[in-house]
């Protein structure tokens, strides 16, 4: 087979701008790996329950104050201690999903998480009135997706 002179022109071309490609794909991969983009940490979701925090699900008291909610999602529902947090703290909800992606939307705030499996997800949130919330998930996660739900109570 002969082929023209531009042919072989194009053909390099192409091939060197698909190996281009595949690097550019496999660099990004692998730096998103290393330093996913956003600051998530990333998680084995095959050993959620044995990597802190996740071992200590719940409401945890940090040394200047604040406070922090270990949250696990889970189908179909969630795994955060005894729901009960104090009013007028700042609360950073620390989140991830032991199966598939769900969301952790607290109703009439703006914490509306990503509960994903692999990645941990940070929201902070100061509560201003003492009162019952609901959870809510509002990603579709399967069969029980519509009875997805928790209440946070707010105490003062
Ligand atoms: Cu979990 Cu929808």
């Amino acid at each position: 087979m002969h082929l023209h002179k531009y042919e072989k022109i194009w053909l390099a071309f192409g091939i060197i701008s698909l190996i281009v490609f595949l690097s550019v794909v496999g660099v990004s991969a692998f730096h998103q790996g290393n330093t996913p983009s956003g600051g998530h940490m990333t998680i084995d979701p095959n050993k959620v329950r044995e990597t802190a925090p996740f071992d200590q699900t719940g409401l945890h008291e940090r040394s200047d104050g604040t406070y922090e909610m270990v949250i696990i999602s889970q189908a179909f529902g969630y795994d955060a201690g005894d729901w009960k947090v104090p009013v007028g703290k700042e609360i950073t909800f620390t989140l991830t999903s032991e199966d598939v992606t769900h969301s952790f939307s607290i109703v009439g705030t703006n914490v509306n998480m990503m509960a994903i499996p692999g990645q941990v997800n940070h929201k902070k949130h100061t509560f201003k009135e003492p009162g019952k919330y609901l959870i809510i998930c509002n990603e579709y996660c399967g069969s029980g997706h519509h009875f997805m739900s928790a209440e946070i109570e707010v105490v003062e």
